[in-house]
């Protein structure tokens, strides 16, 4: 494992991120959509540093397999009600950002008076589709990275910091936890 963005990085980027958001709604009452299962730590994190009325949901979606892209599954059984509310998607990253994208138009049925998105990671030259986030914390190269909320087979998601797996670490044998 080799460490991209330490733990105090990682905060100093989220703290900065919340400021943007704070700038940009003022004191305009949100709604934080929080996507499953990446975003659960970028999200607790955000909120906390929020100061502003904020109502929190999720939505789940899968897609990976590994590290290979597989079909993407949204589960949009969303638990409040975001009709004319301004929304905001957090992810924990934006790859080829499909991910975003059909958030987003699924979202748009809702009815919301707007939907923005912030991520915590953008993989630079990855993006196949017409939009970027609103609101992203860091730029990173193109490497399979997991902690903070990222993960490998749904290990690795309670690391503090940002890291890129190494062949090692990617090997069948070391698969974890089993
Ligand atoms: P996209 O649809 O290609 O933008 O991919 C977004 C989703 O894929 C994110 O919500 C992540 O869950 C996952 N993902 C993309 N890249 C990585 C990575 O490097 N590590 C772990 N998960 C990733
Ligand atoms: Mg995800």
């Amino acid at each position: 494992m080799r460490v991209l963005i330490d733990e105090a990085t990682v905060h100093e980027g989220v703290a900065s991120m919340a400021n943007e958001i704070r700038e940009t709604y003022v004191d305009t009452p949100l709604t934080i959509i929080g996507v499953l299962t990446g975003s659960v730590v970028v999200l607790a994190d955000l909120i906390r540093k929020l100061d502003m009325p904020l109502r929190v949901g999720v939505l789940q979606t899968s897609s990976y397999d590994g590290t290979q892209r597989g079909k993407l599954k949204i589960n949009v059984d969303l638990m409040l009600d975001i009709r004319n509310r301004h929304v905001l998607i957090v992810d924990d990253i934006f790859d080829t950002g499909h991910t975003m994208h059909e958030v987003i138009e699924l979202l748009g049925e809702f009815e919301p008076a707007s939907v923005r998105s912030a991520v915590l990671l953008v993989k630079t030259g990855k993006k196949e589709v017409a939009m970027d986030p609103d609101f992203a914390a860091f730029d990173i190269p193109d490497e399979f990275v997991v902690g903070y909320g990222l993960d490998y087979n749904d290990a690795y998601r309670h690391l503090p910091f940002v890291g890129v797996l190494e062949p090692d670490d990617l090997a069948e044998d070391r698969k974890w936890p089993d």
